[in-house]
């Protein structure tokens, strides 16, 4: 059944568990279209040619009915058309039903990009990450005009709106990287507003989505998990306890005085300063163990430590 259809019409690599038969029924359909508008011209064409009049005095013919062309013309089409819309309505009924163990991930359109939500939080924008051979269902909303979410390989399409969440779903079946378009008119940034379905392993999507950067998590949480993991209370207690390193109880704000005889009062750029170059502004009475250096530390990190020492009031 499935070696139709007779012209192979150009679509994208089918990557969706019913993207095939999507194919059969549109080739099918474009067909029959085909034969119908070439069937029809042609023996209109034909019988205009061959039935023309011949001289002025020819008497125009008197034809009644011809029950059995009519019945043939009548049932035909009707079985037809009957045909196309039940396959039709089994694949859309699918479409249209999610599984109950779908993945479900969050998309948020803007104008003019495409934000993505895993449900631990794990956040994208612009690309979409899925797990092969998984059902996946989106829920969709936008959060300012209409945009409509659409993967060609997948052979899905659906408006995303603002006053309530629409969604769709459908199970890749195939490994690779997928074009996603934006398919409404939404403004000037419209034809931009692109992004790329990525179809990786189970295992790398387990990866994936558990990799949870600073990205994801407010700078406060970010701070505390570096904290722990940085393992700065070896030396810093957090609850005004005597340690290596000054207590980070109530330190920002605090003025603290230096090896050096100098004051500082502790502030963004200081504690910045003292992860960065630990030697460059010793607190007094600290100086029996120096504090490591964390080399590669990035701005992130630094901001979300601020953050979180900034809480240990
Ligand atoms: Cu969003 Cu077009």
């Amino acid at each position: 059944m499935f070696s139709y259809p007779v012209i192979p019409y150009p679509m994208p690599e089918p990557v969706s568990t019913w993207a095939s038969q999507v194919d059969w029924i549109n080739a099918l359909i474009s067909d029959i279209s085909l034969f119908c508008i070439f069937g029809i011209t042609g023996v209109m064409v034909y019988l205009a040619v061959r039935y023309r009049r011949r001289s002025d005095h020819q008497p125009t013919a008197y034809i009644t009915h011809n029950a059995t062309i009519e019945t043939v013309w009548t049932v035909v089409p009707t079985l037809v058309v009957i045909y196309l819309f039940s396959y039709g309505f089994v694949v859309y009924r699918e479409m249209r039903t999610p599984p109950a163990n779908a993945l479900e991930i969050n998309v948020d359109a803007y104008k003019w990009r495409w934000e993505f939500q895993h449900s631990n939080g794990k956040k994208a924008t612009t690309e979409l990450v899925v797990p092969l051979g998984r059902p996946v269902r989106l829920i969709m909303k936008s959060h300012d005009v209409i945009h409509s979410f659409f993967v060609p390989a997948l052979r899905v399409k659906e408006d995303v709106v603002g006053h309530i969440y629409t969604y769709l779903w459908f199970t890749p079946t195939k490994l690779g990287e997928y074009q996603i378009f934006c398919a409404e008119y939404c403004g000037e940034g419209h034809s931009a507003m692109l992004g790329s379905l990525k179809v990786v392993s189970p295992e790398q999507y387990d990866d994936y989505v558990l990799d949870r950067t600073a990205v994801e998590l407010a700078p406060f949480d970010f701070g505390k998990k570096l904290f722990t993991e940085k393992a700065c209370l070896t030396c810093h207690s957090t609850d005004g306890s005597p340690a290596i390193g000054p207590t980070l109880k109530g330190l920002f704000g605090r003025k603290e005085n230096l090896e050096d005889g100098n004051t500082v009062v502790v502030d963004e750029n200081y504690l910045r300063e003292s992860i960065l170059n630990p030697e460059a502004k010793i607190v007094r009475g600290f100086t029996q163990t120096k504090m490591p250096q964390f080399p590669g530390i990035s701005d992130k990190e630094i901001a979300g430590l601020i953050a979180y020492m900034k809480t240990l009031s």
